[in-house]
């Protein structure tokens, strides 16, 4: 990863950010909380963090940020079913940020299509659950559906807010520019499906005038919150060539970026500065206590409890592979939260819990079960922080040494996000600071450091203005052919290869989606590995044949394949290629010559059904940016490739 283009050389204040007239948008989606923030430029003021609004006024609480949580569960209060308006005895769809990055094995792949099964022969039978509308619908959703359906819910109160304070003609008649923020480590497809869900909420129904959406990653909207604050709170401070480690500690996330003190103007005590080494990030967020505080309720409660604390009987569908809490969980971690927070790593602690009925309902003083109670040590809850905040440290150890190899010094570590309240993170990170004389800090506002730091990384102050992205108008993909599957491919569309496999042929893999998104200046590369078999005969008959002395190598048709390349703008797509509209999907043919395939890339077999073949390897590799390319190359060398239009 490239180190981030942070801090512009010039702009020092708000003015030349605030020359036109338009309304920024920060919207920081988070494993446990979301934010938001706004400022509307009129393009006469000079802006700056104090201007910047935040969204408190959340349904049935006002808090600065909201929790990422939403519910498919009936509510009989009439509840909204996400944030903090969720009603008792829903089932809770938690930490769902974490599963956009997911990849899952075989096994767990199973284990949900298991629970699938289990779940929907559950709705069958189910009538009393039909009747009161509680059917399990999160087991059809997707992770990238329940963010869509839960920042919907963002997006309306976020208008809604914008409207009551700037009143209905700011979203309506100026350009709103929306900043999206994202972990430092987010894989391609947690950043589409961000996108797709945030492109699907934040539409232009609800702002008529979005004119662009673009990424910052967390730690650098971060730094510029920090930076800033810091900035404007104690100007003499930062002296020029000093270095600093920002830390953003969030629920799911420990994002980090480090910068340099370039310059300092006297007269105005600004400073410039310059990202050092490479932004840096790890699952390791405060969230990882909480799956360590499950770990030693299982551990301590013994299999038949936990089973009876995770389900919850017959009511209970299955997770579906999403993080779901049902009501019991939510009320032991509600109390585990407390003493979490509360947690200063002092050896003498010691809490209970309140186990919910029928829960540890004989007494086991070994494992501290006690009158339907369950004991936490100080020893527990630091095995439960370990992993996080060991994590943590090594990833500012990190930071500490990209900056030393650099023969810099660091001065300076902010601690910022949630996670960076915990007593316990910020007493582990001074000691490990006080070894290399490092100076830790925490910020007043912490919390949302993230939100408010895009919006000023939104209005290009103190750096530029992040380049809007957009989303990908067709799918991409290539004819091929997948391995036979009886209740999927018709007989009819099959063959067999020389090593006796039966393939499906004329499929499609879509390799690139509608509605992906494409960054300015960095194309979505996908790339395909496939092969081709071919009697050796038939290669060496058609080598050589088909030479024109005069206009150079014909290759003869014997030795040629084609890559048949699909486009469309379909919101659904086909798999079989017979379903393909022609006239209405673009389809592209490229002809490979398989002589000019690389000896290393091809070998040759022999088996009694087949005698003698070959097989030759390729990768097509599909680039979108402002246009498609199309390229087809083996080991290194190009056998063919065509740019077509977007
Ligand atoms: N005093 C504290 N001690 C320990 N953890 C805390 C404390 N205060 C808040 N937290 C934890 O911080 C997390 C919330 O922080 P934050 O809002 O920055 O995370 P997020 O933005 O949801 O996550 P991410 O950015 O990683 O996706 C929660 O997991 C919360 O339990
Ligand atoms: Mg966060």
């Amino acid at each position: 990863m490239l180190p981030p283009a942070l801090i512009a050389p010039t702009v020092a204040n708000g003015q030349q950010a605030a020359s036109e007239a338009r309304l920024v948008i920060a919207l920081d989606y988070g494993t446990t909380y979301t934010g938001v923030a706004y400022v509307q430029v009129t393009g006469r003021d000079t802006l700056d963090l104090d201007n910047v609004r935040v969204v408190t006024r959340w349904a049935k609480e006002e808090t600065l940020k909201v929790p990422s949580r939403y519910s498919y569960s009936p509510s009989p209060k009439g509840c909204t079913q996400w944030g903090h308006d969720i009603d008792d005895n829903s089932r809770i769809m938690a930490w769902t940020k974490l599963e956009l990055e997911q990849t899952k094995t075989r096994t767990q792949e199973l284990g949900i299509l298991c629970e699938l099964f289990y779940g929907v022969a559950l709705m069958d039978f189910s009538e009393e659950a039909i009747i009161n509308n509680d059917i399990p619908r999160h087991l059809a959703k997707e992770a990238e559906d329940i963010v869509r359906d839960y920042l919907d819910e963002i997006a309306e109160t976020t208008s809604e807010d914008i409207i009551s304070s700037l009143g209905h003609h700011v979203p309506d008649r100026i350009p709103v520019d929306l900043i999206v923020t994202h972990p430092a480590k987010w894989s391609d497809s947690a950043m589409n499906s961000t996108y797709r869900a945030v492109a699907a909420a934040f539409n232009t129904a609800r702002f008529p005038k979005l004119r662009s959406i673009s990424f910052v990653s967390e730690p650098e909207a971060c730094a510029h919150f920090t930076l800033r604050a810091a900035q404007n709170k104690d100007r003499g401070r930062l002296k020029r060539n000093d270095c600093f480690v920002v830390v953003d500690a969030g629920g799911g996330t420990v994002d980090l970026a480090s910068f340099q003190v370039i310059s300092v103007d006297s007269s105005t005590g600004q400073f410039r500065l310059a990202p050092v080494g490479y932004i840096t990030g790890d699952k390791c967020g405060a969230t990882f206590i909480d799956k360590s505080f499950e770990d030693f309720l299982e551990q301590r409660l013994g299999k038949e409890d936990w089973k009876k604390l995770k389900k919850e009987g017959s009511r209970d569908a299955g997770a579906g592979g999403h993080t779901l809490m049902n009501d019991k969980m939510r009320q032991l971690h509600k109390q585990f939260e407390a003493i979490k927070h509360e947690f200063k790593g002092d050896s003498a602690l010691a809490k209970t819990i309140t186990l919910p009925t029928g829960i540890g309902t004989i007494d086991n003083e070994e494992m501290g079960i006690v009158n339907g109670t369950i004991r936490i040590t100080a020893d527990d809850l630091k095995q439960m922080f370990k992993a996080s905040v060991d994590r943590t440290l090594i990833l500012v150890a990190g930071q500490i040494t990209q900056i030393e190899l650099s023969k810099k010094r660091v001065r300076n570590i902010f601690l910022s996000g949630g996670f960076a309240s915990s007593e316990y993170l910020y007493r582990r990170m001074v000691q490990f600071g006080q070894t290399r004389h490092i100076n830790v800090e925490r910020g007043g506002d912490c919390w949302t450091a993230v939100a408010k730091g895009a919006v000023l990384k939104g209005l290009g102050i103190c750096s530029e203005k992040p380049l809007p992205v957009k989303g990908c108008p067709r799918h991409y993909g290539v004819k091929t052919r997948t391995h036979f599957a009886p209740y999927q491919h018709k007989l009819s569309e099959t063959e067999m290869d020389p090593e006796g496999v039966q393939w499906a042929t004329d499929q499609i893999r879509w390799l690139v989606q509608k509605g992906d998104v494409i960054h300015p200046g960095k194309p979505t590369q996908v790339t395909y590995e496939c092969h081709w078999s071919m009697k050796a005969s038939t290669y060496s008959s058609g080598k050589g044949r088909g030479r024109d002395p005069i206009t150079g190598y014909t290759p003869s048709t014997e030795v040629t394949r084609d890559v048949v390349f699909v486009a469309s703008a379909r919101d659904e797509v086909p798999t079989r290629y017979a379903e393909i509209e022609k006239g209405v999907d673009q389809v592209v043919s490229l002809r490979c010559d398989l002589t000019e395939v690389p000896d290393h890339m091809t070998a040759t077999y022999q088996n009694k059904q087949s005698g003698k073949y070959m097989k030759f390897w390729v990768t097509v590799t599909v680039s979108v940016s402002d246009k498609v390319r199309i390229k087809i190359t083996s080991g290194g060398k190009e056998l063919a490739s065509t740019d077509l239009p977007l």
